[in-house]
């Protein structure tokens, strides 16, 4: 059996909840690699929404397994915060999501130091969305942090004074005094975490996640984009974990043979939250109609998204690099009303062209682009492809030649419904 992986394969909020909430019925498990509740994965059936940030997107379906796995970073009062959501909803959560002993825990100072780490920077903040994921990975790697495994151990409370102590000394370094707030904080922050003790299941997931592997094909969600990922994205305009297809491995502990299909997520046009590189970025009317259009808000923060073009160069790269094996395109709908569509098919760096993401990220870039003529009809109640407008079939016939993967899959609007399967 294998571990098939959704991957987001541009900066982010491509649609990876809707899919994995689509792609569950197949799938008695659903397991999150990487991030933490910096992602925000929206869901939507039967009239309701759901926006998820730390539970994995097969929570509503019945019977199902959810496993945060070693690689997720967890802040427990959003975790617990979420599951009270999910169960006055009417969803009971009991048995179905199954906590990593690995993944490590964000305490309420790496939020601090996560605000008091952008503010040093200034002008060249990186736009984080300052849920404290930077200081967790910090601490994880430089070998200090907490784990979720820890909370079960007689020292807990021992370990957690020593962190949040190191964490205050950094603080007072960087100018940031912690108020009343933080202390309340911290108490709410500690119910969070007996919480997690005594009501969660904490497990070895590995072992979990190998042992469910031979029963089942599981699936992998992936949070962020491939152009946020530490190795591969716009450094230092990025998150702090793998959010490629790897990521799946480590942050699961499956190996790459046991990897199936790479299914790569992409909007029909781009978004970015946050600062950094955006070639194909609109900052006139045209991005604003993408954004009104496409309501590009963030999930977990309501900043408003920068919009743009389809970036080629940018898919390709990130296709490359998680050996994606089939594609699926989002909020087609979004693009309904455009007269004239444009897709980056390479970049001009300096007068010279180029098919390559350049290392740089100041690099002037100026994006060449192909026209394609808009398609003009409504398509949310396009439910095979046969219904869909020739213009849209060539538009992604010309992406799937451009990149050498199949689009299998057309999303037409945000509920679950609202799909074209190729
Ligand atoms: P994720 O982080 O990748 O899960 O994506 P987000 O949930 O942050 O952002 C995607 C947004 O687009 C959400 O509000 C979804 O409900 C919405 N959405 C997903 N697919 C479609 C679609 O095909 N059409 C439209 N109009 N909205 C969509
Ligand atoms: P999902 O899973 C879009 C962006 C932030 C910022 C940078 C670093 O919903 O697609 P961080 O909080 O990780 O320190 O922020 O990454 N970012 C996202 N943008 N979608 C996300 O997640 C994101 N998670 C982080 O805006 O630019
Ligand atoms: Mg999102």
């Amino acid at each position: 059996m294998k571990v098939d992986v959704v991957i987001g394969l541009q900066w982010g909020d491509e649609g990876k909840g809707k899919i994995v909430d689509v792609l569950t019925p197949k799938y008695k498990v659903v397991a999150r690699f990487q991030g933490g509740p910096n992602a925000g994965h929206t869901l939507e059936f039967d009239g309701k929404k759901f926006v998820l940030h730390t539970v994995p997107s097969g929570i509503f379906r019945k019977n199902s397994v959810n496993i945060i796995g070693n690689g997720v970073v967890v802040d427990p009062v959003i975790l617990m915060d979420e599951i009270k959501k999910i169960n006055a909803a009417g969803v009971p959560t009991g048995g179905k999501i199954l906590l990593s002993k690995k993944a490590h825990l964000i305490l309420p100072t790496h939020r601090a130091l996560d605000a008091a780490q952008e503010a040093a920077k200034g002008g060249a903040k990186i736009g984080s969305t300052l849920k404290g994921i930077g200081p967790a990975y910090t601490d994880k790697v430089s070998r200090s942090g907490l784990r979720a495994g820890d909370v079960l151990r007689p020292d807990f409370l021992q370990k957690y004074d020593d962190l949040k102590q190191k964490h205050l000394a950094l603080l007072r370094q960087l100018g940031y005094p912690l108020g009343a707030e933080e202390q309340e904080k911290e108490t709410e922050w500690l119910q969070s975490v007996e919480q997690l003790r005594t009501e969660f299941t904490i497990i070895d997931s590995e072992y979990e996640v190998n042992e469910l592997l031979k029963q089942g094909n599981i699936l992998a969600e992936g949070a962020q984009g491939s152009m946020l990922d530490v190795d591969f994205g716009s450094y230092p305009f990025v998150t702090s974990s793998s959010t490629v297809c790897a990521g799946a491995c480590t942050g699961l502990g499956v190996a790459p043979s046991k990897i199936g299909e790479v299914i790569g997520i992409f909007k029909a046009y781009c978004t970015r939250v946050g600062s950094g590189p955006f070639p194909t970025e609109l900052s006139d009317e045209v991005g604003e109609k993408l954004r009104r259009q496409g309501s590009e808000f963030g999930s977990t923060t309501g900043r408003a998204r920068r919009c743009g073009w389809l970036d080629l160069v940018a898919l390709r790269y990130s296709i490359m690099v998680s050996g994606a094996t089939q594609l699926f395109m989002m909020k087609a709908d979004v693009m309904d009303n455009f007269d004239t569509i444009k897709v980056g098919v390479a970049y001009k760096i300096n007068g010279a062209a180029t098919d390559r993401y350049p290392y740089e990220v100041d690099a002037p870039i100026e994006p060449v682009y192909k026209e394609f003529r808009g398609w003009k009809k409504p398509t949310s109640g396009c439910r095979t492809e046969k219904d869909l407008p020739q213009e849209l079939l060539d538009y992604v016939q010309f992406i799937e030649q451009q990149t050498g993967v199949p689009v299998k899959f057309i999303s037409v609007g945000p509920d679950r419904s609202e799909t074209v399967l190729r």
